[in-house]
């Protein structure tokens, strides 16, 4: 589905959407309130719809999804605590480390296979100031990835996400899910949202990518925990006033942007499978299990090269490393454009 007209096959991110007709009607029709004082009807209703929806007592609207990571750690720790998080995870690598900067944490980083962390690993990395004679920080907030980004768009298997809260809460550590894209690992693993999330403290989805909304993410947890992350929003600069103008873009997109996110998966793969074949190209099919292709250049190109060369043929992917390109696809992206985006491969 694109409703704006462009000669471009965008696969950079699924940040790229556009607002929809249907999305800007329900915009242009918001109730708006303030807010920072609490009544903004249309931002109260996306709240309250998604803490149901994840299965937690509430909700904190906020501009970003790294706003929400940061809120986060900042509301579950106490500066010269460490975090414990994966080596490439989101809040390591995209954030401007922010955990130190904001919240005054060090980093425990957790090595992984397709961006998922084994219990043991996680639990090997956490770290006590208890018992250390206070040598250690104090390992205090483990964080968890899904669909993990760097991993290749991989989706946690459910018991591995359930043992890790629990080493997690053994250790007297708090959980938080990065769930950017959880609604793409909702909808590939066939399990309820509320049930993948059910052992974590914290959850932050974000409704500007997959699901299209323009700008937007939801911290979720619980009642205590949401009151006091409402405090840090504040101090991080985040309250806004009538933000149910944006809200109601998202209260679309969790109404009808979910399910069909399978389309943006089976693109996904029919994309992976096609420059899997072709012989200067790799992708490790194994690790595309939702909308992301990581395509591993194996004849010595240069990444930068080869995105210049396809955006030469109005295809629009982005270099992660010398050696590695990403596409994503996202409800903008049409079979036709799958098939451009091929050919573009073929004929480089
Ligand atoms: C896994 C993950 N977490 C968090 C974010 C941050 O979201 P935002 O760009 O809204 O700050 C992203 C953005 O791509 C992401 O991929």
């Amino acid at each position: 589905m694109r409703e704006y007209s462009t000669d471009r096959v965008d696969l950079r991110s699924d940040t790229v959407t556009q607002p929809t007709a249907a999305m800007r009607e329900a915009i242009h029709g918001a109730a708006v309130g303030d807010d920072v004082l609490g009544d903004d009807p249309t931002v109260n209703e996306l709240e309250t719809k998604a803490a149901q929806m994840l299965g937690k007592e509430a909700a904190l609207f906020v501009s970003s999804g790294t706003m929400s990571n940061a809120v986060a750690i900042r509301t579950h720790t106490n500066p010269g605590d460490e975090i414990i998080t994966e080596r490439n995870s989101h809040i390591y690598e995209y954030e401007g480390g922010g955990y130190a900067a904001l919240s005054g944490c060090s980093v425990a980083l957790v090595p992984a296979n397709q961006g998922i962390m084994e219990p043991n690993d996680v639990a090997n990395n956490i770290r006590k100031q208890a018992g250390s004679l206070s040598h250690y920080p104090n390992g205090s907030l483990v964080c968890v990835e899904n669909t993990s980004n760097r991993g290749g768009g991989t989706c946690y298997p459910q018991d591995k996400l359930d043992a890790i809260a629990k080493i997690a809460r053994d250790k007297d550590c708090a959980t938080h899910m990065d769930g950017a894209r959880l609604f793409n690992a909702v909808v590939a693993s066939g399990t309820d949202p509320a049930r993948i999330v059910r052992d974590y403290d914290s959850v932050s989805i974000c409704l500007s990518k997959g699901l299209g909304a323009p700008v937007g993410s939801i911290l979720v947890g619980s009642s205590e925990f949401i009151a006091e992350a409402h405090r840090w929003r504040k101090m991080f600069g985040g309250g806004m006033r009538q933000a149910g103008i944006i809200a109601a873009a998202g209260i679309y997109a969790l109404e009808n942007n979910i399910e069909r996110l399978v389309e943006d998966h089976g693109r996904a793969q029919r994309f992976a499978e096609s420059i899997n074949q072709m012989k200067d190209f790799s992708v490790n099919l194994d690790a595309v299990q939702t909308n992301m292709v990581y395509v591993e250049l194996t004849s010595g190109q240069d990444a930068k090269d080869i995105v210049s060369k396809l955006a030469d043929k109005g295809v629009d992917l982005l270099d992660i490393s010398p050696k590695s390109l990403r596409a994503v696809f996202h409800l903008h992206v049409t079979d036709e454009d799958v098939d451009v985006a091929i050919e573009a491969f073929r004929t480089l």
